[in-house]
């Protein structure tokens, strides 16, 4: 009986782990790579390489962005890598950004040049508490923000806005690091931490703040769990990511039995305009600072004009949107 369970669980995973080893198996043996490229070969040549590319695509999307587990690792991974190949302290943000026909209304006309440069990403943050949430000042708040990425939007709330206390806490340890390097402030502190179980104490925060990050998360329901756990009561948590259109109705069925939706929004216009008016920016910084075999991969990464996700955003596939959450008291 014993045995049995035991050849049982090697077999389990086995199987559960074949999504690591086997991809490590075919890279790592030339002879398999060979058989790899000529069967690729053999694809275009007989006319199914495009039927091949397009099941590699689906099965790139579930681990990214359906997956639980697999998602929360990679994703993980792929900010490492980027932060650690790419350690531009001008690169602080990492969101699809916000714009409006008046662009000046959402961003101080004081704002330092530092500012300037990825003025659409802060001006989401700047956005999504100040024009969407209506909060009024940060003078009195302590503020989190979850997957604070590069750090550049916190620290944007901090130097402008004079917090009590800012808070970022990161899955990808080189993000952390970057921040850490540049983006240190007298109020500001980066952690590293998984969103689903936040090192912070309980009641702690008066506003958190979670941007572009949560599609990274393995499961949903128990970071809205640590929100709720971590938030004051009477606090906010706004919430703001890129959802595909089928899966809103299941995105948004995390929020039932959450806090107290105050308001929701579709920001995917205001996407778009941002995205369009900076992809000039962000093309010349990766023609200038991206080896050739990554050009590719940051453009997308990126999101200018004309990659998967733009896109999809504006066939309207993708959404850009906003949830505000109150705590009752
Ligand atoms: C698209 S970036 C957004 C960064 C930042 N909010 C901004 O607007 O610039 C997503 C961030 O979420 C972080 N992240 C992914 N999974 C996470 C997790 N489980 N817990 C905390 N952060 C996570 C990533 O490392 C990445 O830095």
């Amino acid at each position: 009986m014993l045995h049995s369970c035991i050849c049982l669980g090697f077999a389990l995973m086995f199987i559960l782990s074949s999504w690591i080893w086997m991809p490590v198996l075919v890279l790592s043996s030339p002879i398999m790579a060979m058989m790899f490229f000529l069967l690729c070969l053999w694809l275009k040549v007989i006319g199914r390489w495009g039927r091949l590319m397009r099941l590699l695509y689906e099965i790139y999307e579930w681990i990214m962005f359906r997956s639980d587990k697999p998602r929360k690792y990679f994703w993980q991974k792929y900010y490492n890598f980027i932060s650690w190949g790419y350690p531009y302290e001008e690169w602080k943000t990492m969101n699809l950004g916000f714009a409006c026909d008046n662009d000046n209304v959402y961003i101080p006309p004081q704002l330092d040049s530092e500012f300037q440069y990825e003025k659409f990403s802060y001006q989401l943050y700047h956005y999504l508490i100040f024009g969407f949430a209506k909060i009024e000042n940060l003078k009195d708040k302590h503020i989190l923000d979850i997957g604070s990425g590069r750090g550049g939007g916190l620290r944007y709330l901090a130097k402008n806005f004079k917090p009590l206390s800012a808070v970022g806490v990161d899955y990808s340890a080189q993000c952390v690091n970057f921040s850490k390097k540049y983006l240190m402030e007298e109020s500001v502190n980066f952690y590293w931490g998984d969103a689903e179980r936040l090192p912070l104490k309980n009641e702690s925060a008066d506003l958190i703040i979670c941007v572009d990050s949560s599609h990274c998360f393995g499961n949903l329901k128990t970071y809205l769990t640590e929100v709720k756990r971590v938030l004051k009561p009477g606090g906010d948590f706004i919430i703001c990511d890129f959802i595909v259109t089928l899966d809103k109705d299941e995105y948004e069925e995390n929020f039932s039995n959450f806090l107290k939706m105050k308001n929701s929004k579709d920001l995917t216009e205001n996407a778009l305009l941002a995205l369009k008016m900076d992809s000039k920016r962000k093309i010349e910084l990766v023609e200038k600072k991206v080896t050739y075999m990554f050009k590719r991969l940051m453009k997308r990464f990126a999101v200018i004009e004309g990659s998967v996700l733009f896109n999809q955003l504006e066939a309207g596939d993708t959404l850009h949107l906003a949830y505000h959450f109150t705590k009752p008291e």
